[in-house]
Formats: C-alpha cells, structure tokens, sequence
C-alpha cells in the first residue's frame, strides 16, 4: 500500500546533492544569485502592466500597489530564503515541501510550478514577440504580418473597411522559447554570462528612465495621487475597480507579475557554490532591489504621462509613447528602452525555462517523472532531453494561447506555490525544532501566515476564471501521479 505522505529525509536529500558525478555543475556566486533573480525578475511586469495597472485600477497608486504586492512577496520569500538555505539543491518549493509535507503535497507543487516557470516562459515570449514588432515599425517600418504573431484566439477589426483578421501562430513567441532553449542545452555558466550583460541593460535603462524622467514630471498627473473610487470601463468594455483602495489592490494583483522569479533563484541551489549563505542573498537582495526600482519607476511614468494617455496612447509600448511624447530630445531613448525590453523579456524566459528544467530534474531523480528529465548531456552537464520537451511544450503555449490567460495562469500558480511554502516552514520548525539553519525566516508562524494570507488574498482577486483553470490543472496532475509517479517513486519503492 502506497504512503501518499512519505516525506523524503533532509540527509537522503544533501546526499543526493553532494552525488557529485550526477550532480550539477556548482559555478554561481553570490553576484551571479542576484543577477539571475533580477534577470527573472524585471521583465513584461514593470515595462506592460504597470501602465495598464495606472490606466485601469490606481492611476498614480499603481505605486501603492507595487508596495502590496511586494510585501506579500517578501513575506514569502523569507520563507523561502529559509528553505534554500535549510535545503541547498536543485528543485526549489518542490523540494521543500517534499521534506516537510510528504509525497503527495510534493507532487502538487512540482506539478503547480509547471504553471509558474513553463507558462511564465511562454507569457512573457508572447511579450516578446510584440516588442519586436515595435522595434520593426521603430527601425525598420516595417512589422510582422498580425496572423504570424498571434494565437488563434485572437483577432482584429479592421476600423475602415470592418474586415476581422484572425491570429494563426505566434512565431517570433516559439523562435524566442527555441533560441534561449538552445542556449540553455550549452550550459549554466556561459548561460549565467549572457544573462549578466542583459540584467545590467535593463536595469541600466530602468535608472536612465527614472533619472531622465525625473525633471519632465508633471504635478498635475500626479494629482490627486489616489483617485476618488469610480468604475472604469475600457475598451473591451471590462469594468473595474478604479480609484481608492480596491483600485490599489486590483493594481496589486496586476503588478504581481512583476515580481515573479525571484523564487527562481532557490532553484539554481545545486549550482550554487556556497548556497546557504548565497541562497538568501540571491533570494532577498533581488527581491530588494527591483523593488525600489519599480516604486520609482512607476512613480515617474504615472508623473510624466497621464492616466488619459495609458488609456488611449501607450498601450503596450507605453514607456516609449511617455518618452516620445513628452521628453523632448530623449527619442534616442525611447529606441534604447525597446532594445533594451527584447533583452530584459530574453532573461525572463532564460531562468524560467531554467528554474521548470530544474524542477524536474529534481522530480525525475526520485521517480515521479521519467528519468529522461534527468539525463545530463555527456559533454555540457545539462538535462537537455528536459529542455527539449519543454521547448515543445513551452512553444506551444507561446505559438496559440493568448498572452493574458498565459499570465494569468502563471500568477495563479506562483501564489499557490508561495502558500505552500509558508505552510511549509510552519511544519518543518514543528518537525525539526532543534535544527539551527544559517538563515531563519523572522517570527514564525506571524510571518508564514501573513505571506500566506496576503497570497490568498491575491489568488481571491484573480477570479472564477482562473480557480477553475488552476483546479484543471491540479486534476490533471493528480491523474498522472496515481497512474504514474507513486508506482515509480524511489522512496516509495524504497518502503516495499
Ligand atoms: N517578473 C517577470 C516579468 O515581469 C515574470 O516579466
């Protein structure tokens, strides 16, 4: 009789880890921690949805927002931070919880984290793929016929002549998922390169914007700094929240997106060279940083352009629109910001690919999964047959599905996972209260509540929609662990 709560041992764990031959490549700093989070981190969350969180829910509160959803992710990522240091390897909230709240609850989250890492990869390819249309029309003028970068549930109406253009396939989306997979397949090191020269552009053109930006901020956008609570509607005709504290907190669960990843970091641990010191430092210092770079930035888009502006002009490319419009001399800019986002949305899809690779990596090895996600590549030491089929599967959620029920899907995932993961810390100091681990998540249990709650919280604010979508997902998973993963589960066979 199969035990759906065996929880594997911390030491059989670490063992595994240190089963050098198998094992990954430990090559990352501290430095290269922070990097890869940022690189996670700053991507289509800051540079689309913060002008659509102004336009539609906060207007210049959207800052406020920022502040909501970074606590909520802060309180998780200490309880994160905890665990990537209690549990240096490969796997991330996977791992944990298969330590702290047995197989079935494991499997759950191995299996939820597919939502957060493979569809953010996809979400934010489909990102990618309209910015390089707007770097076409911007260089080139030329751009992309709308049938060859857009899911086939997606269409446009002609304003003169009324004809509809449906979409067909998003082939920038798959070519972005198929370039960063290769790149991936050659290795974490070379990997970590490419993904240090981006985050320093991005975040070089985050501070350029916020510096440039300052002085052409005008008080009237910023007046009054929350709005007086209204209903919106735009122009899909979808009501909102706008205005007063619903619209803070519409904003909130909007910019959420702009904090994922940083909990990509605590998969990266097995390459980690020193991960319990390094781990929370990668973990909490990116989160840090990109925050105060957002609550400026967002501060200075909100102040130069308007809420009439995001709703009407801007859109997408809204961080252009804002320079070209109202910083006279700064057009140099607005070509860099674009240049700059292509790169910054490569980095996003690098460590998500990497962090779902590394997920199942970690499952394969104790037989939830085929082994074939485990096969390292003779010459690279990566598990390349992994990042292959996730290629095919990541590609085909960026090639058809439209990029906001992919992103919504990701965000969804992302807070069900951080739930669990500050239930776990709860569990593992019930379970092993004499352990003394390098970094501790500050008072327990207030802490791991309130992450959790502030989590759930969020999960409420994403709708009918997306628990149903969520809820399919969980089923379909939990098929595939009854028919598969228990009968092949080491610790399980290990029982009989
Ligand atoms: N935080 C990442 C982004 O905003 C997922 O693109």
């Amino acid at each position: 009789m199969a035990n759906y709560w065996v929880k594997k041992p911390l030491s059989m764990l670490l063992a595994d880890a240190e089963d050098g031959e198998k094992g990954l490549k430990r090559t990352l700093t501290a430095g290269n921690l922070v990097a890869l989070g940022i690189g996670a981190i700053i991507g289509a969350g800051l540079f689309v949805r913060t002008a659509s969180a102004a336009a539609n829910n906060a207007g210049p509160s959207v800052t406020l927002g920022f502040i909501v959803a970074a606590i909520g992710c802060a309180l998780a990522g200490l309880c994160y931070a905890e665990f990537a240091s209690r549990i240096p390897i490969a796997g991330s909230a996977y791992t944990y919880s298969y330590a702290t709240m047995g197989e079935f609850v494991a499997w759950i989250i191995g299996w939820d984290l597919v939502l957060e890492y493979a569809l953010g990869a996809a979400t934010v390819g489909i990102a990618w793929s309209e910015y390089l249309n707007k770097l076409l029309e911007q260089f080139f003028r030329t751009s992309i016929p709308y049938q060859f970068c857009h899911s086939p549930f997606e269409s446009i109406k002609d304003p003169v002549t009324q004809a509809v253009t449906s979409g067909i396939i998003n082939l920038p989306a798959l070519f972005i998922i198929f370039l960063l997979s290769v790149l991936l397949i050659r290795g974490t090191q070379e990997s970590a390169l490419v993904n240090n020269i981006i985050v320093i552009t991005k975040v070089a053109i985050v501070v350029l914007f916020i510096l440039f930006g300052w002085s052409f901020m005008n008080p009237v956008n910023h007046t009054p700094y929350i709005p007086e609570a209204s209903i919106y509607k735009d122009s899909a005709g979808v009501s909102h929240n706008y205005g007063g504290l619903m619209g803070i907190l519409g904003a909130a669960g909007v910019v959420f997106f702009a904090f994922i990843g940083f909990d990509a970091v605590s998969t990266a641990a097995q390459e980690a060279k020193n991960p319990k010191r390094d781990m929370p430092i990668g973990i909490l210092g990116s989160l840090a940083v990109c925050t105060v770079l957002y609550l400026l930035f967002a501060h200075v888009l909100t102040g130069v352009a308007s809420v009439n502006d995001f709703r009407t002009q801007g859109k997408e490319a809204s961080v252009a629109y804002a320079i070209m419009t109202y910083m006279t001399g700064y057009g140099w800019l607005a070509k860099l910001v674009t240049i700059a986002i292509l790169a910054g949305f490569s980095s996003v899809i690098l460590v998500m690919l990497m962090g779902q690779s590394r997920v199942f990596f970690s499952m394969s090895r104790d037989g939830l999964v085929p082994a074939i996600f485990s096969e390292l590549h003779p010459k690279y030491r990566t598990p390349w047959k992994s990042n292959i089929l996730f290629f095919v599967f990541v590609g085909l959620f960026a090639a058809f599905v439209p990029g906001e029920v992919a992103g919504d899907m990701t965000s969804i995932g992302t807070l069900f996972a951080f739930v669990l993961v500050c239930i776990g810390i709860i569990i593992i100091r019930k379970t092993n209260p004499d352990d003394n681990p390098p970094f501790k998540t500050p008072l327990v249990p207030f802490v791991p509540i309130l992450g959790a709650l502030v989590c759930l919280a969020m999960i409420y604010g994403l709708g009918m929609a997306n628990w149903i979508r969520l809820i399919i997902w969980m089923i379909i998973g939990f098929v595939i662990y009854f028919v598969y993963g228990v009968k092949n589960s080491k610790l399980q066979k290990n029982k009989e």
